[in-house]
């Protein structure tokens, strides 16, 4: 049984697919849902499904290590971060090393970094005048959104778009590939 952890910061659209998608299978769990957000949609949505769920703050999550023990503890095998913004702290970076998967909403290299997430993706595509915008299935290491890319796919942009439009035509293409792009990265290990 190979058993996944999300991160997620927001409402977690992404994270409900995955857990969907892994619902029925006897070989992968979800086993656990982390926030750095009390309030998060994310953790009402895993309430729902009777999955364990973990609030961190950033004194936990930057100034000790327990993180690896508490993973540990649950036995994760992968970590998922479905729109998780905090950066990955470089001793959990090596603890998982090769086993941290995040989705970006546009075709790094371009538009990735810090401070480049959410609409501000969006709006930055749209003002370059891009006529394709997608997302991108990576690994984590210590820089923001630099790991190596798993997996991408595209989607067209029509002049008419606005960024709302994009981030529409993006998060669909998340949620169509991000499950199954999992799968098969738990397969090829
Ligand atoms: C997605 O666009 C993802 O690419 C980004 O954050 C968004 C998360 O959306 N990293 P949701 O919380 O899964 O709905």
């Amino acid at each position: 049984m190979k058993k996944i952890a999300i991160f997620a910061s927001g409402t977690g659209s992404n994270a409900r697919k995955i857990i969907e998608y892994f619902a029925d299978r006897e070989d992968v769990s979800v086993s656990l849902v982390v926030s750095n957000k009390a309030k998060a949609g994310v953790l009402d949505m895993a309430k729902e499904w009777d999955i364990d769920r973990m609030v961190i703050n950033r004194a936990l999550f930057y100034e000790t290590e327990d993180m690896v023990a508490h993973l540990k503890q649950w036995e994760i095998d992968l970590i998922v971060l479905a729109g998780f913004l905090w950066l990955i702290p470089s001793y959990l970076v090596t603890s998982y090393a090769g086993r941290i998967l995040n989705i970006h909403p546009a075709l790094l290299p371009a538009y990735g970094g810090k401070g480049m997430y959410g609409m501000h993706v969006h709006r930055a595509v749209k003002a370059a005048g891009e006529r394709e915008s997608g997302m991108t299935i990576h690994l984590v290491n210590e820089h923001y959104d630099e790991g190596d890319i798993i997996f991408q796919a595209r989607c067209p942009i029509a002049p008419e778009d606005e960024a709302e439009d994009i981030a529409k035509k993006v998060l669909a293409l998340e949620h169509r590939h991000f499950a199954s792009t999992i799968d098969q990265f738990l397969r090829q290990e």
